[in-house]
């Protein structure tokens, strides 16, 4: 076996790269064993899965790394399908350049807004520097806190088209279920009905991904 390695990044904090992994991961773990890679030191991902419940574990283990982080998950290639690692709202550290070199696709959730995707512009500058340590490297932007019943603005619509990392065309629409996944430790796969839209969100992301 030989993991699929997804990296969730953004320099810039608070876009959804916490939920987006969490959720990514109960939906892989579906698909095939799967593992999470807490790379950023405030460890959200880790005390997500803390608060997960008993009889209701987080379906993913999530483990911090501390030696070299490319090693590290070489080394867990072996083990599992998919393992996805969620960096750190920065491009400064040695963490995120070695989870930018050491993955295979990189999602970098946005919010809705041509000003938060231009906020993201030097992320797409180092991503055309590891162009050459990292050849393969495919990266996507995933739009998310799309406002439900809105579609993009037009202004969005023209930022990503200009933006030099393609978009997915599956979105994340804003919904309190992905809140409410973060504080139980869960994810939007473990509330049925009223889960069922995340969910389907969340598979769509994955099969585009996965068939690009
Ligand atoms: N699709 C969504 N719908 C509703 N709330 C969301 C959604 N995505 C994220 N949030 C909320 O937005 C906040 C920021 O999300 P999250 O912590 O995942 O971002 P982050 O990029 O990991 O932040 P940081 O840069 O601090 O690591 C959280 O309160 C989260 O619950
Ligand atoms: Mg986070």
């Amino acid at each position: 076996m030989s993991a699929t390695v997804f990296a969730v990044s953004n320099q810039k904090g608070g876009t959804g790269k916490t939920t987006l992994s969490m959720n990514l991961a109960a939906g892989l773990a579906k698909r095939g064993r799967t593992l999470v890679v807490d790379a950023d030191p405030q460890g959200s991902a880790g005390q997500w899965a803390n608060l997960a419940s008993d009889d209701r574990p987080f379906p993913v283990s999530v483990i911090a790394v501390a030696g070299n982080l490319a090693r590290e998950v070489n080394r867990f290639r072996q083990d599992y399908q998919y393992v996805v690692i969620d960096c750190p709202p920065t491009l400064e550290t040695e963490t995120t350049r070695l989870a930018m070199t050491v993955s295979d696709k990189i999602l970098v959730p946005v919010l809705p807004s041509p000003i938060d995707l231009w906020a993201s512009v030097r992320l797409s500058e180092a991503l055309e520097q590891l162009k050459f340590s990292n050849p393969q490297l495919q990266a996507y932007m995933v739009v998310n806190q799309v406002e439900p019943r809105n579609a993009l603005s037009r202004a969005m619509q023209q930022a990503l088209e200009e933006f030099d990392i393609p978009a997915l065309s599956s979105v994340i629409r804003r919904r309190a279920v992905f809140r409410t996944s973060a504080i139980e430790g869960a994810s939007v796969f473990c509330y049925g009905k009223r889960g069922l839209a995340a969910a389907e969100e969340v598979n769509s992301i994955i099969e585009e991904v996965l068939i690009t």
